[in-house]
């Protein structure tokens, strides 16, 4: 598919204070009325924090069955709730029609856009974060080749309007410090970092594991620990996104790099400097903190 093909891009538009688009809002009322059940886990993430990544080994961990992994994409596993995209099912909808138990829900939105119901019912939650850096550097690329986004435009203005809060899904920064300090008062918050994913997997999955309750054997996790390599994840058409015909992997692939510390090969120094003295200002009053390298 060439560029002509693909969906015309869309605005970004301010939505009770947040940036967003269209295709993410336009089924608001079936979203906010959205009924969650006492064992859905959601899985909330800013965009290209490691989305995928997790909600592949929590639909592992929870239905080992090969039919399941091999015939449906991870999109249809794990629903995202808010996408209301023509010509595809909508979040709602494939959320509402899951039979599985407990369904796994994905979720971009920031905390306090999050359908009541997920708070009501006690449902628990898996966040996460991935630091700024490389997490701007991921979204510019996605934004490259996601036709549901807005143009990227050049490395600098998208730099730019990342540390402006001008992005899908609105700032990086009100939202991976929303969420913690949702966490100091929700118990069933699990607040997860792509860092420490990409430091040791195996212990990230043990904690996963403990917080879901979950009883898999060591022989399980790992096997499931070696299917969630970069590698294998990116040869699997069922997580690569290859089947959804929105994106163009001729411009950057949807499994891209999965490293910590790319950033490295984008920031100029005056960017890196400008970044860091406009971070600290940002993020002066959280306790939250990110490694930028493993
Ligand atoms: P990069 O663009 O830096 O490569 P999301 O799923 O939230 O959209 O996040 C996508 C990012 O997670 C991409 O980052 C992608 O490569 C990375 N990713 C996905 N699966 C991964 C894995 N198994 N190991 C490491 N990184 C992974």
């Amino acid at each position: 598919r060439t560029e002509t093909m693909m969906p015309p891009r869309p605005n970004l538009f301010d939505f009770h204070g947040v940036s967003m688009i269209h295709y993410f809002t336009d089924n608001w009322e079936n979203i906010q009325n959205f009924k969650a059940r006492p064992d859905d886990v959601l899985i909330a993430t800013y965009p290209k924090a490691g989305t995928t990544w997790v909600s592949y080994i929590l639909d592992l961990l929870y239905f080992s069955q090969p039919d399941r992994q091999k015939s449906t994409p991870i999109h249809e596993r794990v629903p995202f709730l808010e996408i209301h995209i023509p010509n595809f099912s909508s979040g709602i909808d494939l959320a509402d029609s899951l039979h599985t138990s407990p369904r796994l829900i994905k979720t971009h939105l920031p905390v306090q856009l999050i359908p009541k119901s997920f708070w009501e019912q006690k449902c628990r939650v898996v966040y996460v974060a991935r630091n700024a850096k490389d997490n701007v550097v991921s979204y510019f690329h996605f934004d490259r080749m996601n036709f549901v986004h807005p143009e990227p435009g050049d490395w600098n203005s998208f730099l730019q309007r990342f540390m402006d809060g001008k992005m899908v899904f609105g700032s990086w920064y009100d939202h991976v410090t929303g969420w913690w300090e949702r966490k100091q008062s929700h118990p069933k918050l699990h607040y997860m970092f792509f860092e420490d994913m990409i430091e040791d997997t195996g212990r990230e999955i043990d904690k996963l594991c403990s917080f879901l309750g979950l009883t898999s054997t060591a022989e399980q996790k790992e096997k499931i620990r070696h299917l969630a390599q970069f590698d294998n994840m990116k040869k699997d058409d069922m997580a690569n996104y290859s089947t959804v015909n929105i994106m163009d992997f001729k411009i950057s692939p949807f499994m891209r790099k999965g490293k910590v510390g790319d950033w490295k090969n984008h920031f100029t120094i005056t960017q890196n400097e400008q970044f860091d003295e406009d971070y600290k200002k940002k993020m002066k009053n959280t306790t939250l903190q990110f490694r930028t390298e493993v």
